[in-house]
């Protein structure tokens, strides 16, 4: 079949969120008057072009069909897995039947609220044109230090060409399916969908990014995305 690559958008949402440590996980709790998901979901469907976004939950969660985005046409959510890649991937086979191998798929953090509509445009168009694909990534700002005994400097790390991963993270679907694929069959652990593609030998694109697309992790952060947020408006 032949056409035009659609671009579709999977919203890895299955986690705990340990490290947040409240009962409620993390992407369910409210922020400026909407649940922290529905701020990520929300993100991708402001751009038309994405045709459909899948949501990757934990089995038994009651709290997603209760957002209005759950209501949204182009919104449908799958069970996650145990590990993140394992979430994006039965996402990406939630869209097996409508996705081609040539299609775009857009992987956003669920916990990554505050995305600016002009960093997805940024890496729609950036990232969109390389065939290697390419994520929102910020170049390091801080100086770097290695521990050794738990928390004492053994050296500083240059910083120089290092970036931090953000999402969302944009590949061609056939590549990512087939990246994550060999990267479960291996047990290899991937903390982002570039470095399943980077396995494969691939170098994705680094498109830089707003250093307020912020992943909620640890509790001080909500406050934080209030504050990004409430200062957009
Ligand atoms: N995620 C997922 N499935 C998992 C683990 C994580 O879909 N098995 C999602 C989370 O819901 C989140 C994103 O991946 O949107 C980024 O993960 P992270 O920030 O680590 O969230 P949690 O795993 O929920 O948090 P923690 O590691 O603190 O438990
Ligand atoms: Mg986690």
């Amino acid at each position: 079949m032949t056409g035009a690559a659609r671009r579709w958008a999977v919203v890895p949402a299955a986690g705990r969120g340990e490290r947040f440590g409240r009962a409620t996980p993390k992407q369910y709790l409210k922020l400026r008057g909407r649940a922290v998901l529905s701020w990520s979901i929300r993100a991708m469907l402001a751009d038309r072009s994405i045709r459909g976004v899948v949501v990757a939950i934990a089995a038994g969660d009651r709290r997603f069909r209760r957002l209005p985005e759950a209501e949204d046409p182009r919104v449908r959510s799958c069970i996650g897995g145990a590990r993140r890649e394992l979430s994006v991937a039965h996402a990406l086979e939630c869209l097996s039947d409508v996705a081609r191998d040539a299609d775009w798929v857009l992987i956003h953090d669920a916990a990554r609220p505050c995305l600016h509509r002009e960093d997805l445009r940024r890496l729609l168009a950036q990232a969109g044109r390389d065939s290697n694909g390419g994520l929102l990534a910020l170049p390091v700002g801080d100086t770097l230090k290695r521990a050794v005994d738990r928390n004492r400097v053994a050296a500083t790390v240059p910083r120089e060409g290092l970036w931090r991963a953000l999402t969302p993270q944009l590949f061609r679907y056939g590549v990512l399916r087939r990246a994550l694929r060999l990267c479960l069959t291996h047990g290899r652990e991937v903390t982002d969908e570039a470095s399943a593609v980077e396995a494969l030998g691939l170098r994705p694109v680094l498109v830089q990014g707003r250093g307020d697309n912020i992943k909620l992790t640890n509790p001080e952060d909500l406050a934080l995305a209030a504050a990004i947020l409430a200062a957009r408006r």
